[in-house]
């Protein structure tokens, strides 16, 4: 925003009640020292002693000292001047970068969308195109294999090998539409889904011991916060498996009262909430006992990022704790009601 067309903000000024305080204040020690100089006969006793000073113009230090106090004065409202115009301009600044702040928050949200309906078109299409021809190949090269078994030794292996090959590839790319489109979540629901998600990690990881505790109801959330909450654990899951991969997980998802869960709720903002739908908070701790990171080293890694980019787009806080040999942990709380506002397109 230019300078010219800053606001004046109320909170740039100082409160009226400091200026006339300070006046006041003024008038009275100007008050109380013009009764002293009255009682003692200042000017006098100055008049007789700088006239014994004439041959150094010590009579004329009077006059001077007035210049200097006028001077200063004048000097001390130009810096005031200056100091009201660099907090105008600080003002500015401030609301041009909570602006570009909002700005930002959005085209996460948008980002976030589009990836999600993306992932879900390639799920679509993997599962309806490419898992029909696996189908396809697999029964054909049984029916083969069927047919070869007493007649031709290698067509009968051949035929083996294209059953076992479709049905691995069948597997693979049936993982792959589970991680982009999460089994069940929007037939069963939020908790069904991380409970899924927790057990093919289980599978994966025999060395780490899961415990998942779900507290509170998952519904009526919207597809937004649904997939965040989904994507936190995933993420958090796949990094236990990069860097705690025989540690003790333990997940907790709780959807409680704002106020039950840390004791802040301020009233305003209770007001809102409770118009937008309630003043739940939900909240996403994951915390292992593996080899944890010295969180003030530089990291590479997108993942840790995007999940506080994901949370935050969604007015929550994500907080991350590690230590080296300490573990690791993430918390991310988000108010129950993000993203109900703006319906999210699915197709
Ligand atoms: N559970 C964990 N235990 C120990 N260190 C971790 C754990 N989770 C994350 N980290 C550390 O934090 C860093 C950043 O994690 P992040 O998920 O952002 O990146 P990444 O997993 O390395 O890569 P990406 O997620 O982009 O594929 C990791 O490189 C790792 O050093
Ligand atoms: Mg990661």
């Amino acid at each position: 925003m230019p300078r010219e067309n800053a606001p004046r903000s109320a909170s740039s000024r100082p409160p009226s009640s400091t200026v006339w305080r300070d006046l006041a204040c003024v008038v009275v020690v100007t008050a109380i020292v013009a009764a002293l100089c009255v009682s003692f006969d200042v000017s006098e006793l100055a008049y007789r002693w700088t006239r014994r000073a004439e041959r150094f113009q010590l009579d004329e230090l009077p006059a001077t000292l007035l210049m200097l106090a006028l001077g200063l004065a004048w000097f001390a409202w130009r810096r005031w001047r200056e100091l009201q115009r660099e907090l105008v301009r600080r003002h500015a600044l401030e609301k041009e970068a909570e602006r570009l702040l909002d700005d930002n928050r959005r085209l996460v949200v948008q980002a976030n969308d589009a990836q999600e309906r993306e992932r879900r078109h390639l799920a679509r299409e993997l599962h309806d195109e490419l898992g029909q021809y696996l189908n396809a190949i697999s029964l054909d090269g049984a029916r083969i294999r069927d047919l070869s078994a007493q007649r031709d030794a290698e067509t009968h292996r051949l035929a083996l090998n294209v059953v076992s090959s479709a049905t691995h590839v069948y597997r693979q790319i049936g993982t792959m539409i589970r991680r982009l489109r999460p089994t069940g979540l929007d037939e069963l629901g939020l908790a069904t889904a991380i409970e899924h998600c927790v057990d093919g990690w289980r599978e994966r990881l025999p060395d780490a011991t899961f415990s998942l505790a779900i507290e509170g109801d998952f519904g009526g959330l919207s597809d937004r916060l649904n997939i965040t909450l989904y994507r936190l654990v995933q993420e958090g899951l796949t990094n236990v498996s990069k860097f705690a991969r025989a540690s003790r997980v333990e997940i907790y998802l709780v959807r409680a009262p704002r106020d039950a869960v840390d004791g802040r709720d301020e009233p305003e903002m209770r007001e809102e909430t409770r118009d937008a739908g309630g003043v739940d908070e939900i909240v996403v701790t994951m915390a292992d006992d593996g080899p944890g990171v010295d969180l003030a080293a530089p990291r590479a890694g997108l993942g840790l990022i995007g999940m506080r980019e994901r949370v935050e787009a969604l007015g929550g806080e994500f907080r991350i704790a590690s230590e080296p040999g300490n573990g690791f942990m993430f918390c991310a709380r988000v108010p129950a009601h993000a993203g109900l506002a703006e319906p999210v397109a699915v197709n």
